[in-house]
C-alpha cells in the first residue's frame, strides 16, 4: 500500500494492493476522467506534485515522469502527491 495526497483539497487516501489511485479517488467521490484504464490512452493524466512514483503506463515520455502520472495504473512508494 501507499498513500496518495491531493494537493488541492489536502485530503489523503491509502491505496491498497489491488486497487488503483483512480478507483480510490472515485470511492471517495473525487471525479477523475478515464478511458482505457490500462495505461495506454493518456486520459487519466494527472499532474504530479511530488513523491516516488512507480510508473507503469506506456504513455509518458521519460522526461515527463517527474511531473505527471497516469492514475489508472501507476503506483507510488510511501506517499505521493498529485495536483487534484
Ligand atoms: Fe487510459 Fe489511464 S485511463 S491511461
Amino acid at each position: 500500500p501507499f498513500t496518495v495526497e491531493l494537493a488541492q483539497s489536502g485530503r489523503s487516501f491509502e491505496v491498497p494492493v489491488g486497487s488503483t489511485i483512480l478507483e480510490i479517488l472515485r470511492e471517495h467521490g473525487v471525479d477523475a476522467p478515464s478511458s482505457c484504464e490500462s495505461g495506454t490512452c493518456g486520459t487519466c493524466r494527472t499532474a504530479l506534485v511530488g513523491g516516488d512514483v512507480d510508473h507503469r503506463d506506456l504513455v509518458l515520455e521519460d522526461h515527463e515522469r517527474g511531473s505527471a502520472i497516469m492514475i489508472c495504473i501507476s503506483r507510488g512508494r510511501g506517499t505521493i502527491e498529485i495536483d487534484r
